[in-house]
């Protein structure tokens, strides 16, 4: 299996805190069937990329690691206004192996729709945009036709393994079965940080999505998709992603979770929702990006 998410370098952001920890994880990893991990460094407010520390500190685990695993890099791209125009200026700094696939993070809170145009900017210089679980945006629980519109836009979707399992709560755990079986995943990965609780476990994922959707559904989440990705090649032919193009909205109803959210969701940030209005109202964002007339 290949992991394409996975704050495996140390010292860096809020995953392994020192090179012990960063091998540690690693042979967690291969013992667990992982033959090849992407290193996606958080890009944030909170963890600036600092590109010379991460490079070094790549190549150090690279070394120590000795081919036992294949190590690729690339980022946990947050979507601030300053990273997107970074990322915009120098195609393809942030993407896989500096090929073209770029993992994105939104805010989790709020989403505003002006997000959008940004994610247009970015495909407009070349960058093919993996969209990071959305399975655990409270903007997307609340609003799940957001899958549907980056799904439209091109974008490819990429859920967490553990979601499928509750470990972000019992709605991420819906939404993440709802878009296994609407055929609307890419991507299963880890996004590992630690060696418990956020630790590199995809095999029993892997198991339960073969036994679930079947084994070449398994193998193309966890396999053949993040193996074009690693090579920046062009993306493969999917299933037909089902109800998206007749418009079929989702099941997934955040309110039937009302009661059970605030015990069942031990990692889901648990700020007041904002209805859809509050997170449209303007900003910054649509002040940098204006809507076309
Ligand atoms: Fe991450």
């Amino acid at each position: 299996m290949i992991d394409i998410h996975h704050h495996l370098i140390y010292g860096v952001d809020d995953g392994p805190p020192d090179l012990e920890t960063s091998l540690l994880m690693a042979r967690m990893a291969i013992d667990d069937g992982i033959e090849h991990v992407v290193c996606t460094p958080h890009h944030s407010d909170a963890y600036p990329f600092q590109a010379e520390l991460i490079a070094e500190r790549f190549a150090q685990l690279q070394h120590r690691l000795d081919g036992q695993i294949k190590l690729s890099l690339a980022c946990d791209f947050h979507l601030t206004v300053e990273n997107i125009l970074d990322a915009e200026l120098n195609f393809p700094r942030y993407s896989i192996d500096g090929k073209a696939y770029l993992m994105i993070e939104f805010p989790f809170i709020a989403i505003p729709s002006a997000v959008n145009r940004a994610l247009e900017r970015l495909q407009t210089v070349g960058y093919k945009l993996i969209v990071t679980h959305p399975e655990r945006y409270q903007a997307v629980l609340q609003r799940p036709s957001l899958v549907a519109e980056w799904l439209s836009a091109g974008c490819l979707i990429q859920v967490t393994a553990s979601s499928f399992f509750g470990r972000f709560g019992k709605p991420a755990e819906a939404l993440a079965h709802e878009l296994l079986d609407r055929d609307w995943i890419h991507f299963l990965a880890t996004d590992a940080h630690n060696l418990s609780g956020r630790a590199p476990h995809l095999k029993q994922t892997f198991d339960y999505v073969a036994q679930r959707s079947g084994l070449a559904t398994a193998r193309r989440l966890c396999i053949s998709n993040p193996r074009a990705a690693i090579d920046g090649a062009a993306w493969p032919a999917q299933p037909q992603p089902i109800g998206l193009c007749e418009g079929k909205p989702l099941q997934f109803n955040l309110n039937k979770f009302a009661t059970k959210t605030s015990a069942s969701a031990p990692n889901t940030r648990s700020k007041a929702p904002l209805s859809p209005a509050e997170q449209d109202k303007p900003s910054f964002w649509r002040h940098l990006f204006p809507r076309r007339s």
